[in-house]
């Protein structure tokens, strides 16, 4: 069953999911459990004075009320995961009577149903000294700081890098802009909400939880409540989208585990909308300036990007803002800079494309704008400063497509039929807009081990602890196995989201494919070792006494090497064996390799948009993105995922946007009706494509993932168009009808 891998199979547990046989965490209901619901702090700083515990526990079916007053000191213990902030500690939950940031849970009440339980806790009476918090940045600049993380690296890149002298070339450079970038908070908002089932059976803990990293939720909770690593266990088989936002365990994972070892009884929790924009993350709010100079013929000559993130007073978090300036175009002169702001909110988090999509934005408008500067068209004006090697690392990029991309992409869309002109196309009343963007991401690779068991039927199973939110890594993870074993695809069964299962790394930063996917291979390989050495063992089989050299496995037989007898199955094998054959193994990075090479994917995102002259409404009528992202496991699914993406570029671009009431810091559009996303009738013609790209060097797979570039590169290709449309360059997203007029 050789070339599995790139065939464009369906989901696997596509039926599952589409007949409610998937079953996510809040599915997972246990005899005789109880409701939690958080009671959310509604004031944005300050202090708690007063907790109304007795009137509500007189109410219908109440169990409990937990607050700060009642709960138990829990450990805190040290812990920190991949994507945890480097600086600071998570909140604590329930410890003290503070009010760090509006939505804050500040009680738990726990009821025998959940409709007792959201009666119990909108009644609860919760008394405040209320401050003013800061939540806005935005005047803020000059209190940005460089993140601690970044000063105890020495080095300062992860804030600071520069080659030659940004400034002075800007300064002389005969063509130039110098602009300000503006993007909103955003929330995930996902599908599923955040939820978690817990269930005490003495000091060992099960966890029914929506997660994106299940031995991360397994290790952060041991932590928290002072347990062995080995008493808790992390369930969870699916994910209903995600986005970043399951990758941390947040306060209510801890605060379901607090509730069913207060009341004796499997607790459940789900978070409402509402909640969702409090405590589980966000895509923190930014502030960039980028500044490009070049000469007349349209030469790079300087480029200056810097950015301002914010991030709550308790943690620093920090993303790759400013990373892709570096590398995307060749200039001599480069300096890039990244700040953060603490503000008084919760700490945000990544989000699709972290740091990447919102940096890509002010980058490419201002390459987008410098084009019409120089008369140049903007694809040109790519190609006239495409690098040869990665000039900010120094080093040869393992691969890189973007030009063969926008190459590709331009033909299939039509670039070719625009009038370069703003304002100069139209349909009707409407006008015609045409962008492009360049995307970029990281090909991240992290250790992973998978475990690989042969059994009896001929069949094999994989496991690992890993996670799909959607993108189908079920049917990806199948098809690597199933080809490494030369087995059917249905002879192979996967399964993920159980933190006893072999680690994994995060279910995040693309790199689920490479990591897990190269795990994977490695425990197929050694399973297949570990059955040939069953085999010449076994007086039984014809590969008896042979080396292992000497037996080569064919189409799921093992033979002895230039024999073509068809050999044994692994059903043979096992059943001569007497019970299954497994082997674990752990893949990771070379890391020669790593020092070698700077490995990224590339797209290139074009979009044409009409905007109604009058009423200033923008509507995106085709999105298509074609990227280079090494080899594609599954087309289909490949696809999919990207079109999803650039969904999430389109609500980036157009209408996600958190409102915070500057007076108390909260989120007044907290729920789907006014916090925006992109229906059927905002997406239209969408399309994701992919170049032939063979990159030897990431990883055995030779993939690079592609969860967040799909996003980034679609909002400055849609603001891109937005301005040829109208002539109306706006720097603030999302772009708004006000800003049409
Ligand atoms: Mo992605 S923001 O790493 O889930």
């Amino acid at each position: 069953m050789t070339n599995v891998i790139g065939q464009p199979l369906p989901r696997i547990d596509g039926r599952a999911k589409v007949t409610g046989g998937a079953r996510y965490a809040a599915d997972f209901n246990q005899k005789g459990q109880a409701y939690a619901v958080i009671v959310s702090a509604t004031a944005g700083l300050g202090r708690i004075t007063e907790i109304g515990v007795d009137a509500v526990s007189a109410m219908p079916g109440v169990i409990s009320v937990i607050s700060h007053l009642n709960a138990p000191r829990l450990a805190y213990g040290e812990h920190k995961g991949v994507i945890d902030p480097a600086i600071g500690e998570r909140l604590h939950v329930l410890q003290d009577d503070q009010v760090r940031f509006w939505g804050q849970p500040v009680a738990i009440v726990v009821a025998d149903t959940l409709d007792h339980a959201e009666r119990a806790a909108a009644a609860l009476n919760v008394g405040y000294t209320a401050e003013r918090p800061v939540v806005d940045p935005s005047g803020l600049i000059a209190n940005a700081v460089v993140p601690e993380a970044a000063r105890k690296e020495g080095a300062r890149t992860l804030a600071d890098a520069a080659r030659g002298d940004a400034d002075a070339a800007l300064a002389s450079a005969e063509v130039k802009i110098d602009e300000s970038y503006d993007i909103a908070r955003e929330n995930h908002n996902p599908m599923e909400p955040h939820a978690t089932i817990a269930a005490w059976n003495g000091d060992r803990l099960t966890l029914w939880s929506k997660s994106q990293y299940v031995v991360n939720e397994q290790a952060e909770i041991a932590a928290i409540f002072g347990l062995p690593v080995e008493n808790v266990q992390v369930i969870c088989p699916f994910v209903g989208g995600a986005f970043g936002t399951s990758l941390r365990t947040w306060p209510h994972v801890t605060l379901a585990a607090i509730a069913a070892r207060e009341v004796g009884r499997p607790v459940k929790l789900v978070l409402t909308r509402k909640q969702m924009f409090y405590t589980t993350g966000h895509r923190p709010r930014t502030l960039q300036r980028v500044a490009l100079g070049a000469a007349k013929d349209g030469k790079f000559k300087s480029l200056i990007h810097e950015g301002v993130g914010e991030t709550s007073r308790y943690e620093e978090f920090i993303e790759a803002l400013t990373s892709v300036t570096g590398f995307l175009y060749s200039c001599p002169n480069v300096r890039t800079g990244y700040r953060i702001v603490k503000l008084d909110t919760g700490t945000p988090t990544y989000m699709r494309g972290p740091g990447e999509a919102s940096g890509v934005f002010a980058l490419e408008c201002a390459a987008d704008e410098l084009s019409y500067k120089l008369g140049l068209d903007p694809i040109e004006l790519r190609r006239l400063n495409e690098p040869e090697i990665d000039e900010a690392a120094d080093k040869p990029f393992s691969s890189r497509s973007l030009m063969k991309c926008y190459d590709a992409g331009a033909e299939r869309f039509g670039w070719s039929k625009r009038d370069p002109k703003p304002r100069s196309m139209r349909d009707g009343r409407l006008l015609i807009g045409m962008g492009v963007a360049s995307a970029s991401y990281p090909a991240f690779h992290a250790p992973s081990s998978a475990l690989a068991r042969l059994l009896p039927d001929g069949t094999a199973e994989i496991e690992v602890a890993a996670s799909d939110m959607g993108p189908g890594t079920y049917t990806s993870m199948t098809q690597v196995a199933a080809e490494t074993l030369g087995l059917p695809v249905d002879s192979v069964r996967f399964s993920l989201g159980r933190s006893d299962f072999p680690p994994a790394p995060s279910h995040g930063g693309s790199w689920t494919m490479a990591s897990v996917g190269s795990a994977i291979c490695a425990a197929c390989i050694a399973v297949q070792e570990e059955a040939a050495r069953r085999a010449i063992a076994d007086q039984r089989s014809p590969v008896f006494g042979a080396s292992i050299d000497g037996v080569v496995w064919e189409e799921g037989r093992l033979g002895r090497r230039g024999d073509t007898a068809p050999g044994q199955t692994y059903g043979d094998i096992v059943a001569s064996a007497g019970g299954p054959i497994e082997a674990n193994a752990s893949a990771s990075r070379d890391p020669d390799i790593a020092s070698r090479y700077s490995m990224h994917a590339f797209g290139a995102v074009f979009a044409e948009v009409a905007v109604d002259p009058d009423v200033g409404t923008i509507r995106v009528r085709r999105a298509l993105g074609t990227y280079g992202a090494g080899r594609i496991v599954n087309p289909r699914l490949a696809a999919s995922q990207c079109t999803g993406g650039m969904v999430g570029g389109i609500g980036m671009a157009l209408m996600e946007r958190t409102v915070l009431d500057q007076r108390d810091g909260r989120p007044v559009n907290a729920h789907m009706a006014d916090y925006l996303v992109p229906v059927n009738l905002d997406i239209a013609d969408i399309e994701a494509h992919f170049v032939d790209e063979v990159d030897p060097h990431v990883n055995a797979l030779g993939v690079k993932g592609l969860g967040e570039i799909a996003l980034v590169g679609m909002a400055p290709a849609i603001a891109n168009a937005v301005y040829h449309a109208t002539g109306i360059r706006v720097r603030t997203l999302p772009i708004r009808i006000e800003d049409m007029l």
